[in-house]
């Protein structure tokens, strides 16, 4: 049986955070060990430049991003990992894209609709290509599904009105990707009780150390009620980001919990001890990649490879479709 493309990306504009876990860098680990299944993992430094203008910042994050995902227990020898700038055939698809694309619809992409816009903040020409960009990162590996958060439907959309568009004009050649979002991964809320967001400054850092993290979950936003009170666990960041950690067994023991009346400190204390013993040792085995820079860069090198490979040999079909 042929296995089916999957493929995933991570913007490199921010340290990981306990959001990016739960909805992106967790479930791809899940994915990358069902053996019907063939994994492009990558760092999309090229849509951080839209936003960021520090190299060293860039790289950072990237190493970060790559670490974490080692660290969770992604075998990279079970899937192709890459950056998205170590394979130029990427925009170049992504010119093939720009051609047939109308300006209408990416007037309706909310990339750069939603972003809060300053004078520093402007709309450049890469946050308003941004969903050209992703869908050539996507076409370009013949990928049958897109593991993202919901907050990135629109842009698999987009992905699929281009490649049918491809398709009306040149005769079938793209996939139509599917989005795969894991059901049981809600969007985790932030500090302030908004999505978790770099965008929004309320990130908790996946692999901060044990006393940021501490001191990042007490900061966590709660009401005022009493310690006796029965409390509700819906809309509760507290109880949500437990949720995503903690087994059945142990969120309905929250639950009953929170139902008979518990202080907010108390929750705390829960929540920060489970998710630190949850990280702990994942925590420790980033750390050490961190310093093992030589390791980090051999790893991508490898599947950067690989990726180039497979990228030469569709965007030579690709050419001789739309050039002869
Ligand atoms: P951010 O909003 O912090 O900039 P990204 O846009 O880099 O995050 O998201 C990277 C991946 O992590 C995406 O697949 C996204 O859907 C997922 N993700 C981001 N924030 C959250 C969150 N709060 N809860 C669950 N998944 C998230
Ligand atoms: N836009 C995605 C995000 O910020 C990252 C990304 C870029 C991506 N290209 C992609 C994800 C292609 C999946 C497939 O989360």
């Amino acid at each position: 049986m042929e296995k089916l493309n999957l493929i995933s990306g991570i913007t490199p504009n921010g340290a990981p955070h306990l959001g990016n876990y739960i909805g992106a860098l967790r479930p791809s680990v899940d994915f990358s060990r069902n053996i019907n299944i063939k994994s492009y993992y990558f760092i999309a430094d090229l849509h951080a430049l839209i936003k960021l203008k520090d190299p060293k910042k860039i790289k950072k994050y990237k190493i970060e991003i790559l670490a974490a995902w080692l660290a969770i227990g992604l075998d990279p020898n079970k899937v192709i990992l890459y950056c998205q700038s170590a394979i130029p055939e990427i925009t170049e698809l992504m010119w093939f894209l720009f051609c047939i694309c109308s300006k209408g619809l990416l007037n309706r992409a909310h990339a750069f609709k939603s972003l809060f816009i300053t004078e520093k903040n402007y709309i450049n020409m890469g946050l308003y290509s941004y969903p050209l960009l992703m869908a050539a990162d996507i076409l370009l590996f013949h990928a049958n599904f897109v593991l993202v958060g919901n907050d990135q439907l629109q842009h698999i959309e987009i992905t699929r009105d281009i490649a049918l568009r491809f398709n009306k004009i040149y005769g079938k050649y793209f996939i139509l990707p599917k989005i795969k979002v894991d059901k049981k991964n809600k969007l985790l809320n932030g500090l302030d009780g908004r999505k978790m967001s770099k965008s929004y400054g309320n990130t908790i850092p996946l692999f901060c150390t044990e006393k940021t993290l501490y001191n990042m979950i007490i900061k966590i936003k709660t009401n005022s009620s009493k310690a006796s009170d029965p409390k509700n666990i819906k809309n509760c960041t507290l109880f949500q980001i437990y949720s995503a950690f903690a087994s059945k067994k142990e969120i309905n023991y929250l639950k009953n919990k929170y139902n008979e009346g518990i202080s907010w400190i108390k929750v705390k204390k829960i929540v920060f001890d489970y998710i630190n013993e949850s990280l702990r040792y994942s925590r420790d085995t980033y750390l050490r990649l961190l310093k093992d820079y030589t390791y980090l860069k051999k790893i991508l090198k490898k599947g950067e490879n690989i990726a180039r490979d497979k990228a030469n040999i569709i965007i030579s079909e690709l050419k001789k479709i739309v050039i002869k």
